[in-house]
């Protein structure tokens, strides 16, 4: 085989490897919880500026995308954990939270993931997804905890508050 021939062999290999790996952590997210679609940075700072949470409180971001809460969280002098199954997402998050020594980004499913320790959860998740969410919830974290659901609630479930399109709730 010509070498010309090889190198194009190569390259197109290179480009599927690219994309498969791309749409799995892009695309097959949507089998384990919502895909990529950030919560608009202003509307986080009006919810947690809205919010009297005690300074230091552990916030909880199930699906922590590209860090914005996370980011947010911290400037308003909380402690952040993320979960976050996209690798490039967290990485990138990473990148950006690297000066917030009380940020932390796990990759890892967040229906593993422990909120035992958590004051306040975020959630940005999708309908499919909110019953299942909830029962974690219930049965995980400690009572007084604060959920927040942007864009979604759950079901049959009394929303105490409402800032924007966030629903909060007191469990
Ligand atoms: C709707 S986006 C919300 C991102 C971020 N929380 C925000 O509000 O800007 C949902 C995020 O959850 C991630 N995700 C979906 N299912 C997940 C799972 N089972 N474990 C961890 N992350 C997941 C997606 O990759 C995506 O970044």
């Amino acid at each position: 085989m010509a070498p010309v021939q090889r190198a194009g062999i190569v390259v197109v290999i290179i480009f599927w490897l690219i994309f498969i790996v791309l749409f799995a952590s892009f695309g097959l997210i949507v089998f384990l919880g919502a895909p990529f679609v950030p919560t608009k940075s202003t509307d986080i700072d009006e919810i947690f500026d809205e919010l009297k949470i005690r300074k230091g409180a552990l916030v909880v971001d199930m699906g922590s995308g590209d860090g914005r809460i996370l980011l947010s969280a911290v400037r308003h002098g909380y402690r952040a954990l993320g979960y976050e199954l996209n690798p490039f997402l967290a990485i990138f998050s990473r990148l950006r939270l690297r000066k917030q020594p009380d940020a932390k980004i796990v990759i890892s499913d967040y229906w593993r993931g422990d909120v035992t320790k958590a004051s306040v959860v975020f959630v940005f998740s999708a309908t499919p997804f909110m019953a299942r969410l909830y029962d974690k919830l219930k049965a995980e974290l400690k009572p007084g905890a604060m959920v927040i659901s942007y864009g979604f609630s759950f079901e049959g479930i009394k929303i105490d508050q409402k800032i924007g399109s966030a629903n909060i709730y007191q469990f």
